[in-house]
């Protein structure tokens, strides 16, 4: 049996739904990250231009993150569903990142769950398939092969955003060591 570089309604369908959880994700980074640089600077006075810089760019790639995951949903024939979080009232800085390195990690699972459901599920080329399009015939179809590519090149990120992130909480940590 051939297949196509297309993956089946279903997996199209379970994808979409792991990328759903991944916006509430990727969305409480956004705001999240912004918030403990502003609560770091200007209420512990912790100033540190690579630490800062290393958590403006976690915020910034979340962002990122986000928009492949919204246009990835709607190309996947899915519709996007954006779930906002109630604030995150933690205000202790080390409680907030320990909650972040677990959401990192949570990221790099959903993705790479999303990238094996692409793998495993290839749409098989037919007969039926060629009478019957799919509902893939829509303006901005994506390919089995890009849709792994763009989930594996997230997943690997969340790793290393996990571990920038653990190296910036061991820096504030030492430098509130040195300022107490
Ligand atoms: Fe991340």
């Amino acid at each position: 049996m051939a297949y196509t570089d297309r993956i089946t309604e279903d997996a199209k369908r379970e994808i979409v739904n792991i990328l759903n959880r991944i916006v509430g994700v990727e969305y409480r980074f956004i705001v999240n990250y912004p918030r403990s640089i502003d609560q770091m600077v200007t209420i512990e006075g912790v100033e540190d231009q690579q630490l800062t810089d290393d958590l403006e760019r976690l915020g910034h790639e979340s962002g990122l993150h986000l928009n492949t995951c919204v246009q990835l949903i709607t190309r996947l024939g899915g519709t996007s569903i954006w779930q906002v979080q109630p604030r995150d009232r933690v205000i202790d800085l080390e409680a907030r990142a320990e909650d972040q390195l677990a959401s990192e990690r949570l990221a790099n699972r959903l993705y790479s769950e999303a990238a094996e459901i692409a793998e495993d599920n290839p749409a098989k080329s037919g007969l039926l398939n060629k009478l019957r399009p799919s509902p893939d015939a829509e303006s901005d179809p994506v390919s089995r092969t890009e849709t792994i590519r763009l989930l594996r090149h997230m997943a690997d990120q969340e790793l290393t955003h996990e571990r920038i992130l653990k190296d910036c909480l061991a820096t504030y940590r030492a430098l509130r060591k040195t300022s107490s």
